[in-house]
């Protein structure tokens, strides 16, 4: 098996049930390909036994280390990761990820690479499935920093700006907001009138209570775009995203003559133990992972649809970016200002 993409929390107890039922129920063998799709390109794995997964349910991070390499950019990459799987007896592959990494896992699915696919993200912006896990242990951690938040704005009488992660899906800063009382939503998918934030903000403060703002990292102003680090793009074609907390602190400042202040926090989301909720969801798409792949359902992934573990096609993993509908965020609009 492989972890690929930007990890999250989860992904240890994903690999420890694949390999407790795999060698328990089924007598599998595993090996741990290093850094994502990086592992079998260079055929660089380690042994994955019972003893290599003990202790490692609320281990935040992957064991097996993860990178975005796009093997399917890469010249021969497909062709490279066939023979290495064949070179080292390889029946299968179990590839935990999102949608670049599923991606990836499509395309060697269709050169009848047998792979089974675990969906995984913070951002939760996988259509194939209602949840994935990792998402509820960022939500919480924002949460958590928003409620910090508010004791520290009151005593200065400031605006401060909360700015979460979620790349072009606003699930993130909607569920932190929601559960954190935030007085302003952003959201990638909805342009937002910085006049109009203002004008909560300052209605925030005449109610003698300072205001929080939660933006997503990929929110935009109406008729602007959205704030990236460098310009740079990843493997697979993604901008790093960033910095629209600390260009609001200065709207916020200039327009409503308010005190304001920027935090992002950035990788913290997706660092560290994972909730109860993610240990038990990705606990249960190891299980339904190993089951499919004992059972030859290759090219399939597992999927949360309600309560329900299913396995779609792995080319629903990518068909679809989930993102957060109107009227869901409209809900959220009576606690603004
Ligand atoms: O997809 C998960 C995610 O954390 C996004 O929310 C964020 O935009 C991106 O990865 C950050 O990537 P990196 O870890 O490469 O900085």
């Amino acid at each position: 098996m492989l972890t690929g993409g930007g990890d999250c929390p989860g992904l240890n107890a994903v690999i420890r049930a694949i390999v407790r039922k795999g060698v328990a129920e089924y007598g599998h063998e595993f090996v741990g390909y290093r850094d994502g799709w990086r592992g079998p390109l260079e055929n660089d794995s380690r042994p994955l036994g019972v003893p290599e997964v003990r202790g490692i349910l609320p281990r935040g991070g992957t064991i097996l280390g993860s990178s975005r390499t796009n093997p399917v950019k890469e010249e021969g990459g497909v062709e490279r990761i066939v023979e290495n799987l064949k070179g080292a007896e390889v029946d299968g592959l179990i590839a935990i990820g999102g949608e670049d990494t599923l991606g990836a896992a499509t395309t060697l699915s269709d050169r009848d690479v047998k792979v089974v696919g675990v969906p995984k993200t913070i951002d939760n912006d996988l259509g194939a499935t209602d949840y994935t896990f990792g998402f509820d242990t960022a939500v919480n951690i924002a949460m958590e920093a928003i409620d910090r938040l508010h004791t520290t704005a009151e005593s200065h009488k400031r605006a401060l700006i909360c700015e979460v992660m979620g790349r072009h899906a606003g699930w993130i800063a909607w569920h932190a907001g929601i559960a954190g009382g935030a007085n302003v939503i952003l959201i990638p998918e909805i342009e937002f009138d910085v006049e109009l934030v203002c004008e909560y903000i300052d209605r925030r403060f005449d109610s003698q209570y300072s205001p929080i703002i939660v933006v997503a990292e990929g929110a935009q102003p109406k008729g602007g775009t959205a704030a990236t680090r460098d310009g740079s793009l990843d493997e697979f074609g993604h901008e790093r995203l960033g910095g629209i907390a600390h260009w609001l602190e200065d709207q916020v400042r200039e327009r409503t003559g308010h005190d304001a202040r920027a935090t992002v926090l950035g990788h913290v989301q997706r660092g560290g133990t994972p909730t109860a909720f993610d240990r038990v969801l990705a606990t249960r798409f190891g299980l339904h992972a190993i089951d499919a792949a004992d059972a030859g359902a290759w090219g399939k992934m597992t999927a949360l649809r309600g309560t329900e573990i299913q396995l779609v096609p792995l080319q629903e993993a990518t068909a679809e970016l989930k993102t957060v509908p109107e009227s869901l965020y409209r809900e959220a609009e009576v606690f603004f200002g």
